[in-house]
């Protein structure tokens, strides 16, 4: 099980490795993928336009998933028995490993370490100030995950519960316009808290 969370965990980056090598190696790797599967053809040939953007993307949606199945393990437990819980530190490290190669695309690629730029993103950009609140109790959370931690810092793993509304936020308000994709990514992550928070 471990060893398929792992794998599971990380497609995204195999997702992103194999998308930019199809851009820089055209003729080799991309005759192979042709040759597989006309699919595989059509997903990972388009060069992304951005592939800053495609990066970020990719591991702020990643870090999203990984955390909302973080959170499905304490209902799956309480409503149909199955317990998953001694993988959850894992699924939850794996969020916050997501999240912060997308801050620190963000602070370092994007914003090259200017902390004015940042400023100024953060002042033009308020969803970015609710990104960072969430990064920022991710961070705590992951810092004191460890067994020994977790017993005495157990109280402070509620924040995740703001966390959640602090991502939602920074997700709805990152796009332009709201779909109805968005609100069902939203409504998954808040029915994921409204699951844990009935006592059954
Ligand atoms: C320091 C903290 C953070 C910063 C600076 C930040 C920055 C950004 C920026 C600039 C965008 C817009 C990208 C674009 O141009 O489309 C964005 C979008 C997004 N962020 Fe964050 N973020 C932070 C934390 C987080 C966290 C903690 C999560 C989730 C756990 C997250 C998930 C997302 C998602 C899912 C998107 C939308 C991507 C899409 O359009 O599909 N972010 N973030």
């Amino acid at each position: 099980m471990r060893v398929l969370i792992w794998i599971g965990a990380l497609l995204p980056l195999a997702y992103a490795a194999l998308r930019f090598s199809v851009a820089f190696h055209p003729h080799w790797l991309h005759d192979v993928l042709v040759f597989l599967e006309g699919y595989i053809h059509l997903i990972l040939t388009r060069t992304p336009t951005d592939p800053l953007k495609f990066l970020s993307d990719l591991v702020g949606n990643s870090a999203l998933w990984m955390l909302a199945l973080t959170l499905l393990v304490t209902p799956l437990r309480s409503y149909i028995g199955v317990n998953l819980l001694k993988y959850r530190r894992l699924l939850g490290l794996f969020a916050f490993f997501y999240a912060l190669i997308h801050a620190l695309l963000f602070v370092g690629v994007d914003q090259q370490f200017d902390l004015f730029g940042v400023q100024h993103e953060v002042i033009t950009k308020p969803f970015i100030a609710f990104g960072m609140g969430a990064f920022v109790i991710l961070l705590l959370m992951a810092l004191t995950s460890s067994k020994k931690l977790y017993a005495k810092f157990r109280s402070w793993h509620k924040l995740v519960y703001i966390a959640v509304v602090l991502i939602a936020i920074h997700y709805l308000m990152s796009h332009k316009t709201v779909t109805l994709t968005h609100v069902a990514v939203v409504g998954t992550l808040i029915s994921l808290l409204a699951l844990r928070l009935v006592k059954r």
